[in-house]
């Protein structure tokens, strides 16, 4: 990850810099289209492809599918034979179709893209103080947001995070209860229950859309017999788990105190309670690195909107740094929050004790 220099750029430096953005804006606009219209998996399963034969392949208009192929080939992104025959390269093709792969980078793109078309409300809110919630954002933030944690959520976290902490390991060897909150989709709950086969999770989200994918997502992977999912409020459910875990979302929650308090409830006195949050700085520093600007830019566009859609919401926004998930956890009645020795570039792993 690289920072931008602290010095002051000329016009003609920021005006590249700029149109440099605007650049990569337009390919995420026309990677956005090429993954919702089918365009890239038609590529990747059949090409080298033409306009007439892309068109065919994905029903859609020859003349548009034409400017699209153009388009991706003048950006590098595809390969041309002759002027009108274009290739999916290998490496590019598992960025953009490949939704296991660790380099399936192609959901940020659909997330930003599709965020990008509430500038109305989101322009409305910016000036009453209200929200966006994450219902109005749509199909495009719930599932973007699912596919981009996804490689992740069934491969490293599982595997490798989790089983490196000796209290966790100990609960997923002896095959013990779990409980997710903002479970979303579900790749968590499921990731777990995959490497570890003799756990049981219950998954727990008050976005009905995200319960009835994560329900499908069991299903298809196989485990919908060790795990289960809920339509609730994080923070009215009652239990006892041995493991509680909240994946990327607490952040995102107009009450985080409350959820956490619920969490401190759901592991008694011998469950672990584990936080995946952002990785941001511990301090706000500017200019800030790319994990921050990303994280910044998600919390202008999604989770403070999405937080403060919520009436007496604390607005907590995507940049959570470490104290301020301390003093959450301290108001929930924990005694502290430590950060776990877990190397990822984008999430800080915590135990709440
Ligand atoms: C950013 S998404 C993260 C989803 C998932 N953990 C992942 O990593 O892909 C945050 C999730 O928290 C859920 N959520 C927000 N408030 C909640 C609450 N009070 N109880 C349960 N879920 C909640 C949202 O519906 C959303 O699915």
């Amino acid at each position: 990850m690289t920072s931008p220099t602290l010095s002051t750029p000329t016009a003609q430096e920021f005006g590249e810099r700029l149109f440099g953005a605007v650049l990569g804006l337009q390919l995420a606009q026309s990677t956005y289209l090429g993954d919702r219209l089918g365009y890239y998996r038609a590529l990747a399963a059949g090409g080298p492809l033409t306009p007439a034969e892309l068109a065919a392949r994905t029903a859609t208009a020859e003349r548009y599918a034409r400017e699209w192929l153009e388009h991706q080939a003048v950006c590098g992104v595809l390969t041309v034979d002759d002027g009108h025959t274009f290739s999916l390269p290998p490496g590019t093709a598992e960025v953009l179709t490949d939704e296991l792969s660790p380099n399936h980078v192609l959901p940020l793109a659909r997330m930003c893209v599709g965020l990008g078309q509430h500038m109305d409300a989101l322009a409305a809110a910016y000036r009453s103080g209200g929200g966006v919630s994450w219902a109005e954002f749509g199909a495009d933030a719930r599932e973007g947001q699912a596919a981009m944690n996804r490689p992740l959520l069934l491969g490293p976290v599982p595997r490798e995070y989790l089983p490196s902490v000796p209290g966790i390991a100990a609960v997923l060897e002896r095959g013990g209860r779990v409980a997710d909150v903002g479970c979303g989709h579900g790749w968590s709950a499921i990731g777990l229950a995959l490497a570890h086969p003799g756990v049981t999770v219950d998954g727990y989200d008050l976005d009905a859309p995200s319960i009835d994918a994560a329900r499908r997502n069991a299903v298809d992977a196989g485990v919908a017999d060790r795990v289960r999912f809920h339509l609730a409020d994080a923070a009215a459910v009652t239990g006892t788990y041995d493991l509680v875990t909240a994946f990327e979302c607490i952040h995102d929650l107009p009450d985080p105190v409350g959820v956490l308090t619920a969490m401190r409830r759901l592991a008694g006195t011998r469950g672990v309670v584990l936080v995946m949050d952002e990785r941001v700085a511990e301090t706000y520093t500017a200019p800030g690195d790319e994990v921050e600007q990303l994280m910044y830019g998600f919390s202008l566009m999604c989770c403070l909107p999405d937080g403060l859609a919520h009436p007496g919401s604390v607005g907590t926004g995507t940049v959570m740094r470490p104290d301020t998930l301390r003093r959450y956890a301290s108001e929930a009645g924990f005694d502290g929050a430590e950060v776990l020795p877990i190397e990822d570039t984008f999430f800080r792993f915590y135990q709440l004790v």
